[in-house]
């Protein structure tokens, strides 16, 4: 296999200086509640965007050119943004975004050549949007010398997809991929937003299986969910879901209606599983961690309505694996509408685990299930690669 530097090498015919990683991120419970400023938690996993960078240019332009795209260069103007609309052009507005969210702060991008490669599938709710823009973020950073925090970063990447993509995401993924920590998911809080790692306990792996159902997020759903827990606190004659009580929802059902006392009910119950799960957690509750997810799960597809029938299917067939074999939990991760699913397992059982939800899915879908183990992993970073020479 070609490695990345010599592909780098045969596309530009010159060798990267930098070589910058950002992890994709799995969310073990806390799941559509990062934007009403409650609590969550993610960790980052190893599959990642990989950018490989060499500081020179054609007239000071930022040459991209992705695996996913063949042999085609993009060369994009450090003044000039301009969204791009063609549909196989539209993954340019990630590194446009945050370029432009750095120019808004004064730090303009530098020319540079950049070869961008993925270990991490797109549409599958792992977060490849937040690591491109991540990666692009501290790659601007380092050719520009001005860096900021992994805060700061986060609300420029959030921004970026805000206004350039039109999702009005929260801060989770930004932040997972920023500051993940290898070996503990991060408790993040996203009213004040701190940042507080949680070890996982020893043993315990993450397995992660593909829907296959891809997930567009830009589709409308997210941002009506939104909207309805926007109408639902209006209703509930409050500034923020962290004071609002489940016994407060239910006396409220009548003046909420139907679908709003849905999505409410979704809310402050998970706000609370996230509390319930960090003790279990830090604890090492194992069961009580997958009666959390458990419960999340349900409410993602009863209350919030974003799961889909390959989810349910997978999740199902998780927790039909046993716990007394190993099981730990199972729940849908990400945004939903398709995308992917996490599961808690032993490491003595993960192969078994992977092999009987892929005989699940086939028997259900009569396809493949792409399903695979992960570790937690750091967040992202830079390394100079500058003792490298090209290869011939
Ligand atoms: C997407 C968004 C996150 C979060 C999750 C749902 O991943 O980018 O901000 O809202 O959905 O928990």
């Amino acid at each position: 296999m070609i490695s990345d530097v010599d592909q780098f090498c045969a596309q530009y015919d010159c060798a990267p200086s930098l070589r910058i990683e950002a992890p994709g991120r799995v969310n073990l419970i806390g799941e559509h509640i990062d934007y009403l400023g409650g609590c969550v938690m993610p960790v980052a996993i190893e599959p990642k965007v990989t950018l490989l960078v060499a500081p020179e240019s054609d007239g000071g332009k930022i040459e991209l050119w992705s695996t996913e795209q063949n042999d085609t260069k993009y060369k994009i103007s450090p003044r000039d943004f301009a969204p791009r609309t063609i549909p196989k052009e539209r993954w340019l507005n990630y590194p446009i975004g945050v370029m432009s969210a750095y120019a808004e702060q004064g730090v303009m991008t530098q020319g540079c050549r950049v070869g961008i490669f993925s270990t991490l599938p797109a549409g599958a709710g792992l977060s490849s949007s937040a690591a491109l823009e991540t990666a692009f973020a501290l790659l601007i950073e380092e050719l520009s010398g001005q860096s900021c925090s992994i805060l700061e970063r986060a609300l420029r990447c959030q921004r970026a997809e805000h206004k350039w993509v039109g999702v009005p995401c929260g801060i989770m993924d930004q932040l997972s991929v920023g500051a993940g920590v290898k070996n503990h998911a991060l408790r993040i809080d996203c009213e004040d937003q701190s940042i507080k790692p949680v070890p996982l306990p020893k043993g315990l792996n993450l397995v992660v299986a593909d829907s296959g159902v891809k997930h567009a997020l830009a589709d409308g759903e997210y941002h009506e969910r939104r909207r309805d827990c926007e109408a639902a606190l209006e209703i509930l004659h409050e500034k923020s879901w962290r004071n609002i009580s489940l016994e407060s929802v239910l006396k409220n059902q009548e003046a909420l209606g139907d679908r709003l006392f849905k999505r409410a009910r979704h809310v402050v119950t998970e706000m609370q599983r996230v509390n319930d799960f960090s003790d279990a957690l830090i604890n090492n509750q194992i069961s009580k961690m997958a009666r959390l997810m458990r419960a999340s799960h349900n409410s993602l597809r009863d209350d919030f309505e974003v799961s889909c029938y390959e989810l349910d299917v997978l999740v199902d067939a998780g927790f039909t694996f046993g716990a007394r074999k190993g099981h730990a939990g199972s729940r849908m991760t990400g945004a939903g509408f398709g995308g992917s699913t996490i599961h808690l397992v032993h490491e003595s059982i993960a192969s078994n685990f992977i092999e009987h939800l892929g005989a699940r899915y086939h028997e259900a879908f009569e396809r493949e299930l792409n399903c695979f183990l992960t570790q937690s992993s750091h967040g992202a970073h830079i390394r100079s690669l500058s003792t490298l020479k090209p290869a011939l």
